[in-house]
């Protein structure tokens, strides 16, 4: 099948590389102009483990254009995976939805040839049907009676684990609310050996957003749960090691620490927390995993300056990406920290092995640092952001060491020790 994806963003390159390596024909649409020149390389336009194989693997198969309508007219299925970031106040910004969706619409109104569009951008409960859906049916001039189905598919990858999590889902939810839309996801995922949802668009927008409200809360109940045992000297790791161990509640995602960021949890709680304004209730619970979050890098420096103090002070970083395995910073703990640092009138040498070019944008005027053992031996202390696996073969040494992500090397031999939550 020929396929369409507007928005080659993590969502977008590694969906097209994988439905290319499942033998379907992609054109990649992105606006970004550096991303379709870099994709036209043969190159992802970010890094993801695997991802890079998997576009050259498949460049017979791929193409990156600017060209929406010719794209969308010549494929049988779009899918929008757009970004859809919070706004001022929270809410899912839904202008490059909105725009693309028109941009699919007008795309398709010379054609008569059955089309699916599968959304698969995060959207709050009512999008499909009340903005995606109208904006291409009203561009088009056609609907579900003449061939042209908008359905809903949640995207559950994780940056890092992205090419593995598209190949093998724990589940593929399929929202349609016609026929012939529930059938297309159907025949498209038939190569699948996973539990299926098949429900209404709405719902499966719910998934998504429940999905990382459930994840978001529990890393904010490990953090408050590590923030009571820190003071009573009890070690937050052993403590919920064990409670992992029910099998009511399992071991993933209970590790206390610096909390969560990354371009997902934090704005889809928002974005819960809008909608909840927006239908005149509260959603006190993920109000509260989010202040439990936005307090834990304060906290953090907090134990810093106790310590070590921060004003004068050469601080190294080891750790800028919002987690191990991708260059992504979105929302990332380390943007906090660096800057908590910089305001308290620290100096700041940071390091990551694949973030530094991005964080630079964020903040250009930091020390940089070639190495992670620069940072140990050329600061007065150092903190631990995220925990890539190579700061777990560092010589600490004699080195001062705040930790927000359980660095078992560093614990054992640095000279003074603090953990977050432990
Ligand atoms: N990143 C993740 O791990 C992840 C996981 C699951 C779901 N999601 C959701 O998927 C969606 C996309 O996320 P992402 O991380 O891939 O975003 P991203 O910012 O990495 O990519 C979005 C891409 O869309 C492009 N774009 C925007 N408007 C466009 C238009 N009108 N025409 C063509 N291109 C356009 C942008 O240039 C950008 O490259 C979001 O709703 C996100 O919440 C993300």
């Amino acid at each position: 099948m020929r396929i369409t994806i507007v928005g080659a963003g993590h969502v977008g390159a590694v969906s097209g590389a994988c439905l290319a390596e499942m033998g379907h024909h992609v054109l990649l649409v992105d606006r970004d102009e550096r991303i379709r020149e870099r994709l036209s390389r043969g190159e992802p336009p970010f890094f993801e483990p695997g991802l890079e194989a998997m576009i050259r693997g498949n460049r017979s198969r791929l193409e990156a254009t600017g060209d929406l309508a010719g794209a969308v007219q010549s494929s049988a299925m779009t899918f929008l995976c757009v970004g859809t970031p919070s706004n001022g106040v929270g809410e899912a910004d839904l202008s490059a939805v909105d725009a693309a969706s028109s941009a699919i619409g007008a795309a398709l109104c010379d054609s008569s040839d059955s089309h699916t569009v599968v959304v698969k951008s995060t959207v709050p409960p009512g999008t499909t049907v009340n903005i995606v859906r109208p904006a291409i049916e009203s561009g088009s001039g056609r609907s579900a009676a003449d061939g042209l189905s908008v359905v809903m598919n949640p995207e559950f990858l994780r940056e890092g684990a992205a090419v593995r999590d598209f190949f093998m889902p724990d589940r593929l939810v399929l929202g349609a609310d016609d026929p012939a839309g529930a059938a297309a996801l159907e025949a498209l995922y038939r190569p699948f050996h996973c539990p299926r949802v098949r429900c209404g668009t709405a719902t499966a927008e719910m998934v998504k957003y429940a999905s990382n409200a459930f994840l978001a809360v529990r890393i904010s109940c490990a953090n408050e749960i590590g923030n009571l045992c820190k003071p009573l000297g009890i070690d937050t790791h052993e403590v919920l090691g064990a409670v992992g161990l029910d099998d009511r509640i399992g071991p993933r995602f209970l590790g206390a620490g610096l909390g969560f960021g990354g371009s997902c949890f934090p704005k889809d709680v928002r974005a819960l927390v809008a909608l909840a304004r927006a239908l005149g209730r509260e959603a006190r619970l993920l109000s509260a995993a989010l202040d439990v979050n936005d307090r834990q890098p304060v906290t953090f420096l907090d134990l810093l300056k106790a310590r070590v103090g921060i004003s004068g002070r050469r601080i190294g970083v080891l750790g800028l990406a919002f987690k191990p395995g991708t260059d992504d910073i979105r929302e990332s703990r380390a943007i906090a920290v660096v800057q908590g640092l910089l305001d308290r009138g620290g100096r700041v040498l940071a390091y990551d092995p694949m973030a530094e070019e991005r964080f630079r944008q964020v903040h250009p005027d930091i020390e940089y640092a070639g190495s992670a053992a620069e940072v140990v031996s050329g600061t007065d202390a150092t903190v631990i952001v995220t925990e890539w696996p190579e700061f777990e073969e560092l010589d600490y040494t004699g080195r001062i060491v705040i930790d927000g992500r359980r660095c078992r090397r560093a614990e054992e031999t640095a000279a003074v020790y603090e953990g977050i939550c432990w």
